[in-house]
């Protein structure tokens, strides 16, 4: 038999879909009175997939029947460089309507451009010590263009949590810090990465593969997971050696290339001589018309907590 959906049960209303700063304000000033429980805030470039709706679910667990859940879908233009995929970046709007209905959202968010920025807009917002290293090394403006927009996206909603995927752990962790470093009052809330059968990380750009790069993507997880099990298996295996074994195992993957592969502190992003702490193995991998990131977590827990 099939279950009531959260609608059915707890509330009648459709998802409010909004393009303005303004109705955004309003609405959500309205919606307070009888959904006093926390707002919740899952910022997304849209061309929703199974990994963003994991996420959006946890949003919907964390704001509860009582609470509002947001989604914005907004391709942000200030996150790309000038040899990026702006353009090319998938606009799903219609089935990203379908992908919120179905994960019980209550407001979706889609401003144009315009909305966001004006033509002079002249202020920026940098995290100066996470963001070097990784993509941002390879990606100058990257980080700055999330934070900035993230950071609009907070003012808009007020949200009381956001949650961002742990695919994109190093913007996770950036946009952590901000919260931190500028007191704000939200709390930075990580979701696990979904992937699909063979290991391959759900991202917007795997649609950009070809078959043949398809066939050999997920062998981008299993050269991280060869690292994490050479640890597990003798966790005194010295940095440079992980590194190496699992680049080899990179190295055999009939297409692409590497970007970069770090093994980083899970905090602080910086590189880590021995694996005495939680850490992240990272890479960027390049296929012809796609850049795939992903990670893996291990290592012993913080000795202080
Ligand atoms: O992860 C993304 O999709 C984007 O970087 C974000 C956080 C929505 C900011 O544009």
């Amino acid at each position: 038999m099939r279950q009531a959906g959260y609608r059915e049960v707890f509330s009648i209303m459709p998802i409010t879909h909004l393009n303005t700063i303004a109705e955004m304000r309003s609405h959500l000033e309205a919606r307070r009175a009888d959904f006093p429980g926390p707002v919740v805030l899952v910022p997304t470039m849209g061309a929703l997939h199974e990994g963003h709706a994991s996420l959006i679910r946890q949003g919907r667990t964390l704001a509860g029947k009582d609470g509002t859940l947001v989604v914005s879908a907004f391709v942000n233009p200030t996150q790309f460089g000038p040899n990026e995929d702006l353009e090319a970046y998938p606009r799903t709007l219609d089935h990203d309507q379908d992908v919120c209905e179905r994960c019980e959202v209550d407001v979706l968010f889609t401003p144009p451009v315009g909305e966001m920025y004006a033509p002079d807009h002249s202020v920026s917002v940098r995290e100066d010590r996470l963001s070097e290293s990784l993509c941002g090394a390879s990606r100058p403006g990257h980080f700055p263009g999330v934070c900035l927009v993230v950071l609009k996206l907070f003012h808009i909603v007020q949200p009381n949590a956001a949650v961002f995927g742990k695919k994109d752990y190093q913007q996770l962790a950036v946009v952590r810090r901000m919260a931190r470093d500028l007191n704000l009052a939200v709390d930075i809330v990580g979701g696990e990465t979904v992937r699909e059968e063979d290991g391959l990380a759900m991202s917007s750009r795997n649609e950009n593969l070809t078959p043949s790069e398809r066939s050999a993507a997920p062998g981008i997880q299993r050269a991280l997971q060869a690292g994490k099990a050479q640890w597990e298996k003798a966790p005194d295996t010295t940095v440079g050696i992980l590194l190496r074994l699992v680049r080899a195992r990179l190295e055999q993957i009939p297409e692409g290339q590497i970007d970069y592969l770090e093994l980083v502190d899970a905090e602080t992003l910086e590189p880590v001589s021995v694996v005495d702490r939680p850490v992240v193995l990272a890479l960027a991998y390049y296929f012809s018309a796609a850049r795939l990131i992903d990670n893996i977590e291990f290592g012993p827990e913080r000795e202080n907590g």
